[in-house]
């Protein structure tokens, strides 16, 4: 103990507290191969992998299979068909019951997993799958939505609507009316490391499943449902992902169930790792849709109403298409005021794979589709689609009331984004760059640039009312190291460490006291996904309040040990000050031991305010909104449709962040991967209903060289007057994917330049260089017809 004299309070720092710019926690180990995913694992002995067999038909009954040459195959141990599922044959998570391991029957979708072969090897395994003799009898199938009645057409989950004010009126009355529709196109997650799963059988019907998955509590319920055991039978466990980006929320399901069943059945560990083509064909993706819109509005470009119909294509099931088409419809707004509004969601059937949560889950469409109405609107007064965004932005805080009523009729009380907008626009130099674009233009014949500035409000907060809950676990040792754990995953966005960054700072102790340790549903049970970008404001919270217990505890008893006030014990960095004593915070803990406090603590925390009547369409389904901005230069080539984007400026809104290392990386990527999205990244099903891009020699995501050649990232931390989030910071792992939005915007005002800006150019996405090329085209002929 010292007894030096009081401390300046504000000297000494711990290392690695929170606001501080830490980098991620396993960045050395990404970059050197050490960081342990599934298949590194050391494999248990005797292990048998898993291939699966998909089907060869887009929709149809299976009226023979004959797997004889396939067991008989070398290596073979099992074959698994839906028989073989000894609980029930379905995986669907929201409890429709649509969703089997192995279809029975009837085949939805070309490439339905249908049985699962079990080998020595995983060679074996695969080789093995080709001499399966599956006899079909076919049955008219439906791939694309534009094909469907939105309204009469097969729906696999309950429809929303959205409305406040009558817009029918208010676009019938309006001075000026368009009616328009878009194509948007879905998205392959494209995580570098795919689906994996491996099952360790133990005693009685236990089972340890370590699973590369967003949601280990689901998956344990998963497995558990079709083992036909109790939940306390199954262990899930995850430590790192690589990747998910929403594509690991369900997903993993369908392995993590079949891994184990086999297990359980051969008393051996079973691991299975489809490979790329079978993960694209047999793994759901990104919805897509078709947006069919109507607004109406006046010669000043304000908007008096608008109506919407987005129909997504979802597959066989429902998957997560609900909550998905139902963010799409909370984002048709995005940051603008809609004075009367009706929108509908058609979550439609389709025989296709199951589309799933991915990056912003379904907000991004929505966000497209409200984004389509301004450029139309900015289009058909000639105007800057810029100047048609700001006036009808929702109101600022203070003045805002009778202009910041969302469609689900919830206030907007946190808007930044004028102040976002003003910045970026000042600071990327917008209205300079668009006149040096246009003379640019006017000199240039087959190269054209264009430059959009589009904003971003993102709703934060499960819109399923139970999931915004979370547990921690906290042990501290006779150390004083920390060991952390909470029901939060880790697939790269750097959740584990912002977590840690708050026990540390809660603690007073150095980062490095605190073990990151492995997400597991035997430590800290009923977790939510980690989705909906809340993953550090619940967890965060949950450690925090697991800390803040023990140290309550120490408190109390260096109150009662050394007879001082409770004011007087304070948490200096690595150190405790008691009364006019310092005590190091491993010594205080020693001597809590021996006097016996309890020195682990669960903790558990609930997003306070929310509620969302579904039927009615009104409620708080948001904590709070997060706001970004990005202003996209590009040029094209009109002669080949090419394009890159010459320089991309970003102002996002982190609150205090956490972490602006990682924060940037999020905003960054999440940039980039929006841009993706809306650019390359082309799904195709032929006629046959076969996704015929299933690799990366036909799917094409970003490459490093694809980002933008100037490429300017800056967070907004301002102190906010938003709600008391931990640390007040926010949300960010997907609130800047939509900022991919302003590349689209940029391209379709290159585009348009080819017509002097006279013609919409009407630009379905992704905008693929064909697709550009193709507008660039029918812009020619019109321009020139006209
Ligand atoms: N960042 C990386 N590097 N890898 C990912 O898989 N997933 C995104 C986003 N950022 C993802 C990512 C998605 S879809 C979500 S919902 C959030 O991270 C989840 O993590 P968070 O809640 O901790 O932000
Ligand atoms: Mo993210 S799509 O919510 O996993």
């Amino acid at each position: 103990m010292n007894k030096h004299a009081a401390p300046d309070l504000k000297a000494a720092h711990i290392k690695g507290g929170v606001a501080t710019d830490q980098r991620h926690d396993s960045a050395h180990k990404h970059v050197t191969g050490t960081a342990i995913y599934i298949d590194d694992m050391a494999e248990p002995q005797g292990l048998l992998h898993g291939c699966l067999g998909l089907a060869a038909v887009t929709h149809g009954s299976i009226r023979s299979m004959d797997l004889s040459a396939v067991r008989s195959a070398p290596g073979v141990v099992d074959v698994l068909t839906a028989k073989d599922v000894p609980g029930e044959n379905d995986i669907s998570p929201t409890g429709r019951h649509d969703e089997p391991v192995l279809a029975d029957g009837v085949v939805q979708f070309y490439g339905q997993p249908i049985y699962c072969v079990i080998a020595e090897t995983r060679e074996q395994a695969r080789r093995a799958t080709r001499f399966a003799k599956v006899e079909y009898d076919e049955m008219p199938f439906v791939v694309d939505v534009a094909d469907l009645d939105p309204l009469k057409d097969k729906l696999v989950t309950p429809p929303l609507t959205l409305k406040r004010g009558d817009a029918r009126t208010a676009i019938r009355k309006a001075p000026k009316r368009i009616k328009g529709r878009m194509r948007l196109g879905g998205q392959d997650h494209f995580y570098l490391e795919g689906q994996i799963a491996m099952a360790v059988p133990g005693e009685d019907h236990d089972v340890l499943v370590y699973c590369s998955t967003q949601h280990p509590s689901e998956v344990q319920h998963m497995v558990a449902h079709a083992l036909g055991v109790p939940n306390h039978a199954v262990t899930v466990e995850i430590r790192r992902m690589g990747g998910g980006f929403g594509g690991k929320e369900t997903q993993g399901n369908q392995f993590a169930a079949l891994a184990a069943i086999a297990a359980r059945k051969h008393r051996r560990a079973v691991k299975i790792r489809p490979d790329r083509d079978d993960d694209m064909t047999a793994t759901g993706k990104r919805h897509d849709f078709v947006i069919d819109y109507e607004v109406g509005f006046d010669g000043d470009g304000n908007i008096h109403g608008v109506d919407f119909m987005f129909a997504a294509r979802c597959g066989f099931s429902s998957d997560l298409s609900g909550p998905v088409t139902d963010r799409a419809l909370f984002h048709c707004d995005n940051t603008y005021f809609w004075p009367a509004v009706h929108a509908r969601s058609a979550p439609l059937y389709t025989n296709t794979v199951s589309n799933t949560a991915f990056r912003g889950f379904g907000g991004p469409q929505g966000m497209v589709g409200a984004e389509r109405v301004i450029e139309e609107v900015a289009f058909a007064l000639g105007k800057d689609p810029l100047d048609i965004r700001k006036l009808n932005f929702y109101g600022e805080i203070g003045d805002g009331k009778d202009r910041n009523v969302t469609p689900y009729h919830q206030p907007v009380e946190d808007n930044i984004i004028q102040r976002i907008v003003a910045e970026l626009e000042e600071s990327c130099q917008y209205a300079r760059r668009k006149r040096t674009i246009a003379a640019f233009n006017a000199n240039s014949r087959y190269v054209k640039r264009g430059i959009a500035l589009t904003p971003v409000k993102f709703g934060i907060s499960f819109t399923a009312t139970q999931y915004n809950q979370a547990g921690a676990l906290v042990h501290v040792y006779t150390d004083g190291s920390v060991h952390l754990n909470h029901g939060g995953t880790e697939m790269g966005q750097g959740l584990y460490l912002k977590v840690a960054q708050v026990v540390a700072e809660e603690f007073q102790i150095d980062l490095d006291q605190v073990k990151i340790t492995a997400t597991t549903t035997g430590k800290v049970p009923n977790t939510s996904a980690t989705a909906a970008s809340s993953g550090s404001d619940l967890n965060g919270m949950a450690a925090q309040n697991a800390a803040q217990q023990i140290k309550d505890r120490l408190i109390d008893f260096a109150v009662d040990k050394y007879q001082v006030p409770r004011d007087q014990v304070i948490f200096l960095p690595n150190r405790v000050r008691v009364g006019n004593q310092e005590i190091g915070f491993a010594d205080l803990v020693k001597q809590a031991y021996l006097a016996r406090i309890q020195l682990s603590a669960a903790g558990f925390y609930k997003t306070p305010k929310i509620h969302w009547n579904r039927d009615k369409g009104q409620g708080r389904p948001f904590y709070y909104f997060a706001y970004g901005a990005a202003c996209s230069e590009v040029s094209i080539d009109t002669l080949t449709g090419e394009y890159v984007v010459e320089r991309t400026d970003i102002l996002h809104d982190a609150g205090r962040s956490l972490n602006r290392a990682i924060d940037l990386g999020q905003v960054e990527g999440g940039f980039i991967q929006g841009m993706g999205w809306l650019t390359t990244e082309e799904l195709w099903w032929d006629a046959k209903g076969r996704l015929r891009t299933h690799a990366p020699s036909t799917y094409k995501i970003p490459l490093a060289s694809d980002r933008p050649k100037i490429f300017n990232v800056r967070l907004a931390e301002w102190p906010e007057a938003g709600e008391p989030t931990i640390h007040r910071s926010k949300a960010v792992g997907e609130p800047p994917f939509p900022l991919g939005i302003s590349v689209l915007h940029a391209l379709s005002d290159a585009v348009a330049s080819v017509a002097d800006h006279t013609i919409f150019p009407n630009l379905d996405a992704p905008a693929t260089p064909e697709r550009v090329l193709m507008a660039v085209e029918r812009m020619k002929t019109q321009f020139a017809g006209g």
